[in-house]
C-alpha cells in the first residue's frame, strides 16, 4: 500500500507510546525509540510503562501484526524514516517555569547525525513558540545537504481517554509552510481524513501557540467555575446547577465546568507556566492566566483547610491535632496512575501540618504516591482506609467511589463526616445515612 509510512517515534512515554501504537493501528510501520533500556525491555515483554486503558491490547495487536517495534537504537531506526516524531518530555524547568527543552534538542542533534536522506521531523512534544525554528536551525547546521522539513503537530489527548482522543480527535493541528511536509502529514493522518475529522494546517508558530492557548483556556474554565463554587457556598447557590445553566449556552459549552479541588496533572500546571514565561519573554502579558495559576495553587491548600473545618477545627485548624482522615483517590484524576501536581498532595500536606493522621486509598496511584508521600498509611480499599477515621474525603472521582456502601463506611469510622470534593454524592443520600456532608459549591 503506497499510503503506508515509515514512522519513528522518539520517546516512548505517554504521548509517544500512545501515538506510536495508534499510528501503527492506522496501518503504518512504526518504531518507538527510548533511551531507557528498562522501558524498552518491558515493552518487548508486553508490559506497559504507563497505565492507560486499552493500551496493552492495542500494543499487543500491532506488535503481533509486525507494524510496531521498540528499540533503544535511535540511529538505526531513523535511517530511511519518512516521518520522525519527537515526543520526549518537556518538564517545567525548576526556578523559572520555562519548559525544559534539553531532551528535545538532544534528540534533534542525534536525529541530525543519523539522517540518511530527506525526511520530515515533527515535534509532538509540547514546546514553546519558536522551538520548531530552533530544531530546524540545528538540523540545517548539522546537515546542510539534506532536504528536511520541521513540522509542529501538538497532541491534545487526555490521560485515561488517550486512545479514543487520538483516533477520534476534535481536530488535528499541523503547523508547516512546506508543501512536501504537508503531503507527508496528510498521509500520516490519512485514516482521519476518511473519517472527516478536521485537520487544520497553520503556520508553525501558530500551531505551537494553539496547544498552549487550548490548555490555558481549559485551565481558566475550571478555575472560573471553582471560584463561582466558592461564591455559591456563601450565597446559598448550587454550582452544579450554575454549570448546567451556563453550559447549555453553546457559546460557553458544558464541558470542563465541574467544580473541584483544582486542576493538576502533567499538562495544565506546566503549560500555563510555560505560556506565562513566553508572554513574559515577549513582554505581552496574559494577566488572566497569571491569575488562574495563582488561584489554582492557593485552592489546593484551601481544600486542606476545608477538610479541617469539616472536622470541626477553627482558624488555622490546629485543634484538629490527633484526628484521622481517610483520603479516597490520590491521582490528579481517575483512570490514571499519574500523581503529578495532584491536589491530594497539598491536601495531605495541609492535614499533616495540622497534626492529622492521613490514611489513603487509590486504585492505581499508590506506587507513585508512596514515593512522593512516604508518611501516609496506604490501604487496600476504601473500607480499610476509613477504619477509625474522623472524616472521609473524596479527592478523585474514581468510579469505585461513586457507589460506596455508606452504612459500612459509617460503622468503620470514628465520626461520620464526608467531604466530597468532586460532588459525586447527593447530599440527601449521605445525610440520610447519618453523615455530616460537605461538598464543593453547594
Ligand atoms: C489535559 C488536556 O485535556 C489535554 O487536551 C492535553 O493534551 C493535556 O492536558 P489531562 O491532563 O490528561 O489532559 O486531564 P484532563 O481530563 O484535561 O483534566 C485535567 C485536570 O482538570 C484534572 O485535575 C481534572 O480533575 C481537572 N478538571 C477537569 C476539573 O477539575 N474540572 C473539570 O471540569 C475538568
Amino acid at each position: 500500500d503506497v499510503s503506508l509510512m515509515r514512522i519513528v517515534m522518539i520517546g516512548s512515554g505517554y504521548v509517544g507510546l500512545v501515538s506510536g501504537a495508534c499510528f501503527a493501528d492506522f496501518g503504518h510501520d512504526v518504531v518507538c525509540v527510548d533511551k531507557d533500556e528498562g522501558k524498552i525491555a518491558a515493552l518487548h515483554a508486553g508490559r506497559m510503562p504507563i497505565y492507560e486503558p486499552g493500551l496493552d491490547q492495542l500494543v499487543a495487536a500491532n506488535v503481533a501484526a509486525g507494524r510496531l517495534t521498540f528499540t533503544t537504537d535511535l540511529a538505526a531506526s531513523v535511517a530511511g524514516a519518512e516521518a520522525i516524531f519527537i515526543a520526549v518530555g518537556t518538564p517545567a524547568r525548576r526556578g523559572d517555569g520555562h519548559a525544559d527543552l534539553s531532551y528535545v534538542f538532544g534528540a534533534t542533534h542525534e536525529i541530525a547525525a543519523a539522517l540518511s536522506g530527506p525526511t520530515v521531523i515533527v515535534t509532538k512534544s509540547t514546546v514553546p513558540v519558536g522551538t520548531g525554528d530552533e530544531v530546524e536551525r540545528i538540523i540545517r547546521e548539522a546537515r546542510p545537504e539534506l532536504d528536511v522539513a520541521v513540522v509542529s503537530n501538538p497532541e491534545f489527548l487526555r490521560e485515561g481517554a488517550a486512545i479514543a482522543d487520538f483516533k477520534r480527535p476534535d481536530r488535528v493541528v499541523i503547523g508547516t509552510d512546506d508543501a512536501r511536509a504537508r503531503g507527508v502529514m496528510q498521509e500520516v493522518y490519512r485514516p482521519l481524513y476518511l473519517n472527516e475529522n478536521p485537520i487544520l494546517f497553520t503556520g508553525r508558530r501558530t500551531s505551537e501557540l494553539i496547544k498552549y492557548a487550548a490548555n490555558a483556556f481549559l485551565a481558566t474554565k475550571i478555575t472560573f467555575i471553582n471560584e463561582i463554587a466558592d461564591l455559591c457556598e456563601v450565597v446559598g447557590a448550587d454550582v452544579k446547577d450554575v454549570s448546567r445553566g451556563i453550559g447549555l449556552d453553546n457559546r460557553i459549552g458544558r464541558k470542563f465546568l465541574h467544580a473541584g479541588p483544582g486542576y493538576g496533572g502533567s499538562c495544565f500546571p506546566k503549560d500555563t507556566l510555560a505560556l506565562l514565561k513566553t508572554a513574559d519573554d515577549y513582554e505581552s502579558p496574559i494577566h488572566i492566566v497569571d491569575a488562574v495559576v495563582k488561584v489554582n495553587e492557593a485552592r489546593k491548600r484551601k481544600m486542606g483547610r476545608k477538610v479541617l473545618h469539616a472536622l470541626g477545627a477553627q482558624g488555622d485548624g490546629s485543634d484538629a491535632r490527633g484526628k484521622t482522615v481517610a483520603l479516597l483517590g490520590l491521582t490528579f484524576k481517575p483512570n490514571t496512575d499519574d500523581m503529578r501536581d495532584a491536589p491530594s498532595i497539598a491536601i495531605a500536606q495541609a492535614l499533616a501540618d495540622a497534626g492529622v493522621t492521613v490514611r489513603a486509598h487509590d486504585p492505581e496511584g499508590t506506587k507513585q504516591a508512596k514515593t512522593m508521600m512516604p508518611d501516609l498509611t496506604y490501604c487496600a480499599d476504601p473500607y480499610e482506609a476509613v477504619q477509625g477515621a474522623d472524616a472521609v474525603v473524596i479527592v478523585t472521582e474514581w468510579d469505585a467511589f461513586r457507589a460506596l456502601d455508606l452504612h459500612r463506611l459509617k460503622s468503620a469510622m470514628a465520626t461520620p463526616v464526608m467531604v466530597d470534593l468532586r460532588n459525586v454524592y447527593r447530599r440527601e443520600a449521605v445525610e440520610a445515612a447519618g453523615f455530616s456532608y460537605t461538598a464543593v459549591g453547594r
